[in-house]
């Protein structure tokens, strides 16, 4: 049966450790530049129904670096669910290529995709979730602590698709996971259920985001109006005033507490321009790892990991 990415917690927690292994040896190939092309004559359908740099470049990179050949389809090439129908999309890139990635709106959207697609399918973002990215985050966070016990790991901002992978994640590895956000922007209430039913991890969801970095190991945060959202941005940030990190909020943090954003930042608004530029920041090494923990996934799914 084929695999799918469609939540971080598709994965058992051994296969998550497999995937932060695999994507550490591959990153050490990518390093040494060593020849490594398992996906020679393969290809890789990369639908986009939202903008994108990090997704877009790292995927495309990645795939055609390990001998691959990836295809960028832009929002007005498919147009899913709109032009043609999301089930027919599926069948159709199912034909032609060896993989398909998809950053999409609809979360329904890229599990009818799954459903229908008969190669692997990986979530490149919906507005429900982003779990690409919280893989190469937990990545960044062990190679940059050397492991990953007792985190503790602040989120300060939108309760949004990165939140609910943060989340989703708690359910599969020990994890103390605050999120301090507004009252009327709280991450959905059956994710956080979900998250804390599986009763492995600390979850908190607080309002007071100078109180919740004491003893943070990672402070963490997002724009304030996502992908679809941009609309609301005037509104939103009265609601988010206190909620930018900067230096006095990380001070406030553990000592040594890292800063990461998952980008890309506004910076001034959901994060100061000193707290970015600060050596807790590691934002550009969560960046590139996006790419190698991306390549671990794609070899995962075609069952060469
Ligand atoms: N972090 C991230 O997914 O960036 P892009 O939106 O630029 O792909
Ligand atoms: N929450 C952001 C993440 C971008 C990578 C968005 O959805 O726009």
């Amino acid at each position: 049966m084929k695999r799918d990415f469609i939540h971080v917690d598709d994965l058992t927690p051994d296969e998550i450790h497999q995937v932060l292994d695999l994507a550490r040896e591959v990153k050490t190939k990518f390093k040494r530049r060593e020849i490594f092309q398992p996906f020679a004559n393969q290809s890789l359908a990369m639908i986009f129904a939202k903008p994108s740099a990090r997704t877009r470049i790292s995927f495309e990179t990645g795939f055609t670096r390990m001998g691959g050949h990836a295809i960028y389809l832009s929002p007005q090439d498919i147009e899913i669910g709109k032009r043609e129908a999301v089930k027919d999309v599926a069948r159709v890139i199912s034909r032609y290529n060896d993989l398909i990635m998809a950053r999409l709106f609809a979360h329904a959207h890229i599990r009818e995709l799954a459903a229908h697609a008969t190669v692997p399918v990986i979530n490149a973002l919906t507005d429900y979730n982003h779990p690409c990215q919280i893989m190469a985050d937990i990545f960044t966070v062990q190679e940059a602590r050397s492991h990953l016990d007792n985190l503790k790991i602040v989120y300060v901002g939108d309760g949004n698709n990165i939140v609910h992978s943060w989340l989703r994640l708690a359910a599969r590895l020990p994890l103390h996971f605050v999120c301090a956000c507004p009252p009327a922007y709280a991450p959905e209430a059956a994710t956080l259920e979900l998250a804390r039913e599986a009763g492995l991890s600390t979850i908190e969801i607080i309002h007071d985001p100078m109180a919740a970095v004491q003893d943070a190991d990672v402070v963490y945060t997002d724009v304030w109006a996502s992908m679809g959202q941009k609309h609301e941005m005037e509104e939103r940030k009265k609601h988010f005033q206190g909620f930018q990190v900067d230096t006095r909020m990380m001070d406030a943090a553990r000592a040594g507490a890292l800063f990461m954003h998952c980008l890309p930042a506004m910076r001034g608004l959901e994060v100061s321009d000193e707290v970015m530029e600060s050596p807790a920041s590691i934002v550009f090494t969560q960046a590139e790892n996006r790419m190698h923990v991306q390549n671990a996934i794609m070899l995962f799914l075609t069952g060469q990991g």
